[in-house]
């Protein structure tokens, strides 16, 4: 090495010490803070087992981004993945069971003094457009929650994980798009039919005699709603009233506070679904296969005149004081029941 070499090496050197000294104490001044307080590896772990919230630091406006996500906690995730399933899966199958056995006991609920032919208006435009919109709404709603619930223990296995992944998919997107008409025409429901739904002495009468259902030829007074109609009616609203609302907190979780409030609003929503999806399979039932005539109140919106006789007497009484004449069946239709 030569005299000049190693003059050149020394200069080097020297240049790289003095950047060194010059920059060092900077690049630790930015990056480690001695003060400042940080997250010991024991507390994620704890925090992750279900112990108390943690909150790091973030830079953008929403300070709620900073918390620790908890996907394990424990008591809520059996609460959603164990007794809401087994709850849904117990009140669905019971009520279908329920249903099956009345069936066989009791049959299909038949018009006792047969079918008059003549029609009396019961529902109408404003009344079946609610009604099917609240009907068609709630039923995709419940069958797509219903999947995100047991779909993945009973459906994935039969048509494969492609298939259930896209199905999932294209439900969940129904389930919160469709929550909005469902919130609609739960509100005109309950505008249009408040008022046939205040319960009242008449309805004493209707218990006593177990609403008629359980035998032939007993056919309690009633106005345009019986007692067992008021019930489905004030489930609807109050169960569909809880679903709408925490439905848009799980939809838009900022708005539900802390996230233990976020988990309680999921776990009402799934209680609240299951009660009232049972609810609902009898209620179908009676509107369609379970009574004869019933269903044309909905799809036609008239009645035959013994059907409404039989099941809401005191509401034909005020029918004919209102001078609303029964039609024939090729009749026009008269003048609507409200
Ligand atoms: C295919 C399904 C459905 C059928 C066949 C059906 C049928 C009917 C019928 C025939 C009535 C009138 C009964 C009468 O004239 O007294 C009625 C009323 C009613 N429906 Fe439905 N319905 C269905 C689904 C739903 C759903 C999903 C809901 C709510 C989520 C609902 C809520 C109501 C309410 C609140 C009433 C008034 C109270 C009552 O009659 O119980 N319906 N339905």
């Amino acid at each position: 090495m030569t005299l000049k070499t190693l003059a050149a090496r020394c200069l080097g050197l020297l240049a790289v010490v003095l950047l060194m000294a010059v920059s060092a104490p900077q690049l630790s001044a930015q990056q480690i803070n001695p003060t400042q307080s940080s997250v010991q590896e024991q507390q994620l772990l704890e925090a992750l087992q279900g112990g108390q919230n943690l909150s790091g630091r973030v830079t953008i406006p929403d300070q709620r981004a900073a918390d620790l996500i908890k996907p394990g906690n424990p008591g809520w995730a059996n609460l959603h993945g164990g007794t809401i399933t087994t709850l849904f899966v117990v009140s669905v199958v019971g009520v279908l069971a329920a249903l099956l056995l009345f069936y066989l006991i009791r049959g299909r609920i038949r018009v006792d003094s047969g079918l008059s032919g003549r029609m009396i208006p019961r529902f109408g435009g404003l009344e079946r457009f609610a009604h099917w919109m609240l009907a068609a709404s709630f039923i995709i709603l419940a069958l797509t929650g219903l999947n995100l619930v047991i779909g993945r223990a009973v459906i994935r296995p039969i048509i494969g994980e492609g298939a259930f992944g896209t199905m999932t998919a294209w439900g969940k997107l129904a389930h919160n798009y469709l929550a909005w008409p469902f919130m609609i025409a739960l509100a005109i429901v309950f505008l249009v039919w408040v008022v046939h739904n205040i319960p009242n002495k008449v309805d004493l009468e209707w218990i006593k005699q177990g609403g008629g259902i359980l035998k032939k030829g007993v056919h309690p007074p009633a106005k345009k709603f019986n007692f067992g109609q008021k019930m489905i009616f004030w489930a609807v609203v109050i169960g569909g009233a809880a679903l709408s609302f925490t439905g848009v907190m799980l939809l838009f979780p900022h708005l539900a506070g802390t996230p233990a409030d976020w988990q309680l609003y999921q776990v009402i929503h799934g209680v609240v679904a299951a009660i009232l999806s049972a609810i609902i399979i009898a209620h179908i039932y009676i509107g369609s296969v379970g009574m004869e005539g019933a269903f044309d109140a909905m799809g036609k919106g008239e009645v035959d005149l013994n059907w409404a006789k039989e099941h809401h007497s005191l509401w034909v009484d005020e029918m004919m004081a209102k001078d609303t004449k029964p039609q024939t069946r090729a009749g026009t239709v008269g003048t609507p029941a409200e």
